[in-house]
């Protein structure tokens, strides 16, 4: 028993009555309440960077638009289940504006968060052909999107692309592609967890090979702009963020307003398809579906059996919010930059104690600052880890959970920690690497 910074009696006791079997293993709602309940009894506040929950506050354009809204008695009307037009045209200019891409505004679908975006996804591309029925993974990833399919029973595989980046990413993904069951990819960029950007060369190849194959591409943005190595910021001017859809014509991008608008609360999402996926005819799509046109079996048979639509008043703030974006008068992207500035002295903190990055490289370069971080300690597995820290007053979330071969190593979420926790934080890893010396 050590003088851990969270009296090692208490923590050990919540361990045990929480009925978690390995805190190395649990999801991540176990931990938080698990670090809620030690909080609650000890008084002390942990370093909480187990759950992505976004720091900011929201931006004021959304949230006085949705007052207005339902002021002006929205609550009372049921949207239509695609969108209300406002929203729909707002969306389909960001994406040209921001990703320099065509997608018509009827293909461009409010949803109850990017989450509902993507069980929708699982559902509908899964039954486009009865002999493509399964998704394809490229991890690390988002646990939650696994969890989804295997709730719908949708068949999935997934590979940890640390070793496949650039050009090797082509045999990869072939040598999955090429057995012909496989109907859809889903990868985030910037990756949750690990914080991995893909290049163009490797969007290309990802697009290449979708169209060689006939695959949906899914491509999460839950991230949008935040690979803040580059300015995505400004409308309608280079650089904008890499995208899959300047390679393939087969797509749907799920796009966050959680993290980018800091609006995780109203569950509010888009989903944009492709054109030639919108309006792709399959006869299959009519065991499940009264229509056999990909957008009309996702709006009316989907997206209708799910929640017939998305909260009127939360599509009111996002058209708000992506109105002033697309006119140039709201910086995204300024006001989520100090996640970036977070994770860089955080970083810091965890090397000058012994502690390694796990996803270190994007290519040749040093992985990016951003939302997440991934770190290992020598001598110790993920779970271990983890264990450890919640005696340390620090929580995270096992990479294991997330796809990832390196199960020495844990994701670690900056947005929830403040910066006055900063000497707390960098006194903890001082104490936990006293009581574990690295040889
Ligand atoms: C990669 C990824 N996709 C999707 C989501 C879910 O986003 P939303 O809050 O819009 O449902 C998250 C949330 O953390 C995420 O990290």
């Amino acid at each position: 028993m050590k003088d851990t910074p969270i009296p090692y009696d208490v923590v050990s006791k919540h361990i045990q009555g929480s009925g978690i079997a390995s805190v190395g293993k649990a999801s991540i709602r176990e931990i938080k309440r698990l670090v809620d309940n030690i909080e609650k009894e000890t008084g002390m506040k942990y370093i909480r960077m187990e759950m992505g929950v976004p720091g900011i506050p929201p931006a004021r354009i959304g949230t006085e638009a949705q007052c207005k809204a339902l002021q002006d008695g929205v609550a009372a009307i049921y949207p239509d289940i695609d969108g209300i037009p406002l929203l729909k045209a707002e969306i389909s200019r960001f994406v040209k504006l921001f990703l320099d891409i065509d997608v018509p505004a009827t293909n461009c679908i409010p949803t109850v968060g990017s989450m509902q975006g993507g069980f929708a996804c699982f559902m509908t591309v899964n039954r486009i052909n009865a002999k493509q029925d399964t998704t394809l993974f490229i991890d690390p990833c988002f646990p939650v999107h696994k969890q989804q399919c295997r709730v719908l029973g949708v068949k999935h595989l997934g590979f940890d692309v640390y070793n496949y980046r650039g050009e090797k990413l082509r045999e990869k993904l072939e040598s999955y592609l090429s057995t012909g069951n496989i109907s859809s990819i889903l990868y985030s960029n910037p990756n949750n967890p690990s914080w991995i950007c893909f290049t163009d060369e490797e969007l290309k190849i990802i697009g290449d090979l979708a169209n060689k194959y006939n695959v949906v591409i899914m491509e999460d943005l839950a991230y949008f702009g935040m690979d803040f190595r580059k300015d995505y910021s400004k409308p309608g001017q280079a650089p904008y963020q890499p995208t899959v859809a300047k390679y393939t014509d087969n797509f749907i991008l799920l796009i966050s307003s959680s993290k980018a608008f800091s609006y995780a609360g109203e569950r509010i999402g888009m989903m944009v398809i492709s054109d030639k996926l919108f309006t792709t005819v399959a006869p299959d799509l009519k065991r499940y579906y009264a229509f056999d046109q990909f957008g009309k079996a996702m709006i009316f048979g989907t997206m209708y059996s799910l929640s017939s639509g998305t909260s009127h008043s939360a599509q009111y703030a996002l058209a708000a919010m992506l109105k002033a974006v697309n006119d140039g008068q709201y910086n995204f992207v300024e006001a989520v930059k100090e996640y970036g500035e977070k994770a860089h002295i955080m970083k810091e903190m965890f090397l000058k104690n012994g502690f390694k990055i796990v996803y270190d490289k994007d290519l040749g370069d040093p992985i990016a600052d951003g939302f997440y971080f991934t770190v290992s300690y020598p001598g110790m597995s993920g779970e271990e880890l983890l264990q450890t820290f919640v005696y340390y007053g620090i929580s995270a979330i096992s990479l294991a959970i997330t796809g990832s071969e390196r199960t020495e190593g844990v994701r670690a979420c900056v947005s929830l920690v403040l910066r006055q926790q900063f000497p707390d934080l960098e006194y903890r890893l001082q104490k936990f690497h006293e009581h574990h010396p690295l040889s």
